[in-house]
């Protein structure tokens, strides 16, 4: 199945893609691992997105269409994938449907995971992640078995990320309900859309999103579950 999570920052959307994923077999595209992995490598992409995500701005349409396109051509893409943080404006959305369009694979669906913007203060000033896997946890919600360690690779010291500061925060939602949010009308236009609760707990999301993906499975006639 090739789907698109969309929902404002700390809904979860790495969370249930994650573990989405792992069950299903698909790959996880999250634009923002790929764009924080660029500035950790030192590369002309990284440098130049740097300063506009620590700032809670968006990077530039140009260089994230590049960077998410040539990712999902890539072999691990071809049984299925879940796109996390992109598309994210109305040209992210337009850029991506033409290279689905001439690979003959168009999106199977699209899920916006709901949530307030207090909640989502409340995840992200909590959220840690593994440095070295991408696994996220939540000081209050979602601890690692032994502390400050990672379940999946052992790594020791979870940590913050850069931008989940509160001010920075406040920049991400402004973004996102701007610039992001207006997507849910054009793929409910384009009849691709799913809306699902993302104020509950972790496994209650993750059913209802199992359901929502039924729904989709039945619609365009049985991708691969
Ligand atoms: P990105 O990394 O994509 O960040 P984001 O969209 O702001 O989303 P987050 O990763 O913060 O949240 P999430 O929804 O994945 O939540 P999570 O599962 O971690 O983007 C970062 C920056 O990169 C952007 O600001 C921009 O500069 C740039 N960028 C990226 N993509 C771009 C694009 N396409 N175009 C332009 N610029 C781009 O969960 C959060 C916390 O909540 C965790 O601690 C988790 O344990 C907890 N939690 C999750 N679900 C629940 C639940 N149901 N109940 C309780 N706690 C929960």
């Amino acid at each position: 199945m090739r789907l698109v999570l969309l929902g404002p920052p700390g809904a979860g959307k790495g969370t249930q893609a994650q573990v989405l994923c792992k069950d299903k077999g698909w790959a996880h595209l999250s634009s923002g691992d790929i764009l924080r992995g660029e500035v950790k490598a030192g590369t002309e992409l990284g440098a130049k997105a740097k300063a506009f995500m620590d700032a809670g701005q968006l990077v530039p349409d140009d260089l994230v269409v590049n960077m998410m396109v040539s990712r999902i051509a890539r072999p691990d893409c071809a049984g299925g994938f879940v796109l996390d943080g992109f598309p994210r404006t109305a040209v992210q959305a337009e850029a991506l449907d033409k290279a689905l369009a001439r690979s003959g694979r168009p999106l199977d669906g699209v899920v916006s995971l709901e949530v307030r913007d207090d909640e989502v203060v409340r995840r992200i000033s909590g959220r840690r992640t593994c440095p070295q896997c991408g696994a996220i946890y939540h000081v209050q919600t979602l601890r690692p078995k032994v502390d400050d360690v990672c379940d999946r690779c052992g790594h020791r010291g979870l940590t913050q990320r850069a931008d989940d500061r509160e001010e920075v925060v406040g920049q991400r939602l402004v973004a996102y309900r701007r610039q992001t949010e207006p997507l849910i009308e054009y793929y409910r236009r384009a009849g691709l859309l799913e809306q699902v609760s993302a104020e509950q707990p972790i496994d209650q999301v993750r059913a209802e999103l199992d359901e929502a993906l039924g729904r989709r499975q039945g619609a365009v006639g049985g991708a691969s579950a």
